[in-house]
């Protein structure tokens, strides 16, 4: 009964098929969009410093509470909890997150929807000649309060995202993510080269990489935190999911430690090609916000021999990356209708892109498509909301639960099978125990009460 159902769920071709996967989830917009946004947003380099703490204390941690969670039951996260404990309201953390992940695909979509509709002025020369940022400011503002383009581009990458998690985890995500992050990869490093041997880059390296510890406070370490779950896809049971589907014999510390790793990488990087162009080439602050890699990118092309054919690319492989993010947002929710209700997966996916398009429409008109939601900035909030506070809140639930409801003694074993040795475990046990949900709980006590 169990081996039928496992089967009917598919598994992980191999290991490097869950590491590139579970990369693909992680690395995506969060990296290349948020993380220069946030980054700028927040004092700059002190930032920086806080979310490599983060992530190397907290999010590491949290990351393969929810391996081990997802690897010991082979269930979609409501489910996992569930076989863990019982009937008891953990099963909480399950559902949370599949509100989050549909919420958080709503205005994410939105987002990368623009990304193809940057891709296609690539290819129909929008950026051709020189480009100034005054250009790349108004390029910017005329497409994203065109209501009509974002509602279009939004609704087809619903529309692939909704496809392609209909078709099964093995034949949709595992094909996609091999061979294109490897050359997103290697575009971005490339970028970044560039960029740093830009006349002036040097400013913007200081500003990106020169902590002024005196900037330090509350709401740097809140914002920082809350970066480390988004682009780590962490604190909505994606890494449950995707736990699920990884087999007994792999290690999932050095799994664990991989993804981290790449992602954070990829983070770093896209802050070495956004800062040093900002403050090389004047004219766009660095806390522009959310609209800063739409300003910057197409500077930065501008800087290259043939950067028409560059930006083309980036574009389109940045857009590949939101959609492997995409779908394992998608992913949780639907996990649970076909395990949890046996609904098939096609119904399951196309009704939660369903929820998701319709809860997207107002982010989509937030961008300048409808004045008052602009003025409210609806996305932003949606973003708060979830990208922040609920995926702080399930981290820290998830931390509760592995270390002191189902026991860091059963997880411990779970995660020996396959990595016998586990020489970190007594820095695990502690931040799984101790120091993430305490810090998690600090700063969501203290942003809640102001
Ligand atoms: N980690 C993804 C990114 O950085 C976003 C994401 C968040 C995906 C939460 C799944 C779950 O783009």
């Amino acid at each position: 009964m169990e081996s039928q159902s496992l089967s009917q769920r598919g598994s992980w071709g191999s290991k490097a098929a869950f590491i590139f996967a579970a990369t693909g989830s992680a690395i995506g917009l969060g990296n290349i969009w948020r993380f220069p946004m946030v980054v700028g947003e927040n004092g700059g380099a002190v930032f920086v410093f806080v979310y490599i703490l983060a992530v190397a204390l907290i999010g590491f941690s949290v990351m393969l509470a929810e391996l081990v969670i997802g690897r010991h039951t082979q269930k979609n996260p409501v489910g996992a909890i569930h076989s863990i404990k019982p009937r008891s309201p953990w099963k909480g953390i399950g559902y949370l997150g599949m509100v989050t992940g549909i919420a958080i695909l709503s205005y994410y979509a939105v987002l990368a929807g623009m990304l193809a509709g940057y891709f296609v002025k690539m290819i129909s020369g929008t950026f051709r000649g020189t480009v100034t940022s005054q250009m790349t400011e108004k390029t910017f503002t005329d497409f994203s309060s065109n209501p009509f383009l974002v509602l279009f581009f939004f609704a087809v990458v619903l529309f692939i995202t909704t496809y392609i998690i209909s078709k099964g985890v093995k034949g949709g995500i595992e094909r996609y993510t091999k061979v294109l992050m490897p050359i997103l990869f290697v575009l971005i490093v490339f970028l970044a080269i560039r960029a740093l041997t830009l006349p002036g880059a040097g400013e913007g390296l200081k500003f990106y990489l020169k902590p002024d510890f005196s900037k330090l406070n509350f709401k740097i370490v809140f914002f920082a935190l809350g970066q480390a779950f988004f682009s780590l896809s962490l604190g909505m049971g994606t890494m449950i999911t995707y736990g699920s589907y990884i087999n007994k014999k792999d290690n999932l510390v050095s799994s664990a430690g991989w993804v981290t790793f790449a992602d954070t990488f990829i983070a770093l990087l896209a802050g070495l090609i956004i800062f040093p162009t900002l403050f090389a080439i004047p004219g766009i602050s660095p806390d522009s916000g959310p609209s800063l890699v739409f300003k910057v990118f197409p500077l930065i092309f501008s800087k290259i021999p043939g950067g028409q054919i560059f930006g083309m690319l980036f574009f389109m492989l940045l857009l590949v990356a939101a959609i492997t993010s995409t779908i394992s947002l998608l992913e949780v929710p639907v996990a649970y209708f076909v395990d949890e209700r046996k609904w098939s997966r096609v119904k399951a996916a196309v009704l939660m892109g369903l929820c998701a398009a319709v809860l997207g429409i107002p982010s989509a008109l937030s961008w300048g498509g409808v004045k008052f939601l602009t003025k409210w900035a609806f996305w932003a909030k949606v973003d708060f909301i979830f990208g922040n506070i609920a995926l702080a809140f399930g981290a820290l639930l998830i931390c509760l639960f592995v270390g002191w409801v189902w026991g860091v003694k059963k997880a411990v074993e779970e995660i020996k099978s396959g990595s016998e040795k586990f020489t970190i475990r007594r820095i695990w046990i502690f931040s799984i125990k101790f120091l993430s949900p305490i810090a998690i709980l600090y700063v969501l006590i203290k942003i809640i009460i102001g």
